[in-house]
């Protein structure tokens, strides 16, 4: 039981995985990266027919690299939501097929269910409950992990996610596509003390502010204001040290909301995933102020913190042991909340 060949294609990297269990038996990621870098970002109708061409010789490569046949796959998966509509529908309908061709299951996956389940691969033991900091391009939450399945949103950010935070950063300061990336490598270059930067606060009306929810626009605007006024004052911008500020103001706020929602929520494991979970400084900050309060903090290898199949079939995995399958019928969906991730599956068994 357990073994899913999983399709990943919500956004900008096509992404075939074979996981048994928590075990990932191959994970071929093709990026489109360098296509889309020349527009500034991803476009939907040029994903849609990369995905289209690369997927077949994907799968082929996901079987080679696992060495393992049709016979020894229990399940097929693919995210069918949140994302790209187009995008998606190119995984989706390729996996609806393999299952009908092979008279094997399948399964419909939430894509940020596939990053909580990132943990579990490299930490097999885990089990709920524990507290996710879901960090992506298109979310930032805290996500109270109480089953598989089963997910309470606790906090989440009022404006833009954060990886959306690091993208445009980086395009005001011209460090191209995607941000992330470039602001942690310039970061680690740059001294985080130069510029005091705002950790976007949400005012409470009793005073005080929003203990696990966030904003990262003020920030953005803060940054703004600070390339403006320097670019005024003097040539050359200190690239590196707005990176490192930006990046410490960015960890600080993270940290300090994470911290707070795992001790007063009772749970003493925090899981960090998506693609902001590989800044080194998130990592750095979380690591240390986990180790202060006796929390245990996961973070997921950087290979399955960005997008990747691994981390769909590894909960695709966990939804079929529990007999847990898809319809044929069901579609792709641009936006899915986490709590209604049931909606997805029938019980079968
Ligand atoms: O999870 P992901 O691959 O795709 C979504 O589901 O959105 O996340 C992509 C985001 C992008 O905004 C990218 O800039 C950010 O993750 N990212 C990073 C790093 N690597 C990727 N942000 C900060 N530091 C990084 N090292
Ligand atoms: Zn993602």
């Amino acid at each position: 039981m357990g073994t899913v060949l999983a399709i990943e294609t919500s956004c900008d990297e096509t992404a075939v995985a074979i996981v048994k269990n928590r075990q990932v038996r191959s994970s071929i990621i093709a990026s489109q990266i360098a296509t889309h870098r020349q527009y500034g970002g991803v476009v939907p109708e040029v994903a849609s027919r990369q995905h289209l061409e690369a997927i077949n010789q994907l799968i082929a490569q996901a079987f080679q690299e696992a060495n393992l046949n049709w016979q020894e796959i229990d399940g097929v998966a693919a995210t069918c939501a949140p994302g790209l509509v187009g995008a998606l529908l190119v995984g989706l309908s390729a996996a609806k097929t393999l299952a009908i061709v092979h008279q094997k299951p399948f399964l419909g996956v939430h894509h940020l269910e596939g990053h909580i389940y990132a943990s579990y691969l490299s930490e097999p033991s885990l089990n709920p409950p524990f507290l996710c900091l879901l960090v992506s391009g298109g979310h930032t939450s805290l996500i109270h992990v109480k089953d598989c399945g089963n997910y309470e949103t606790l906090g989440q950010t009022r404006d833009d996610a954060a990886g959306e935070a690091f993208d445009k950063v980086a395009r005001l300061l011209q460090l191209g596509y995607p941000g992330g990336p470039a602001i942690d490598r310039l970061a680690a270059q740059g001294n985080p003390q130069t510029f005091p930067l705002p950790e976007g606060n949400i005012s409470l009306p009793s005073g005080g502010y929003h203990p696990y929810d966030s904003s990262f626009s003020g920030l953005k605007t803060a940054v703004l204001r600070l390339v403006q006024k320097l670019q005024q004052e003097q040539d050359e911008l200190p690239v590196s040290d707005i990176a490192a500020s930006f990046q410490q103001s960015v960890a600080r706020s993270l940290t300090k909301r994470a911290i707070a929602c795992a001790i007063s929520n009772g749970l003493n494991t925090i899981a960090v995933g998506g693609g902001v979970a590989a800044n080194s400084g998130l990592r750095k900050h979380l690591q240390m102020a986990a180790g202060e309060h006796n929390l245990r903090v996961l973070f997921p290898p950087l290979k399955f913190c960005t997008d990747n199949a691994a981390m769909i079939g590894c909960a695709a995995s966990e939804h079929l042991n529990r007999g847990h399958t898809s319809p044929l019928s069901l579609g792709v969906q641009s936006r899915l909340s986490l709590s209604d991730v049931m909606q997805l599956y029938q019980k079968s068994c």
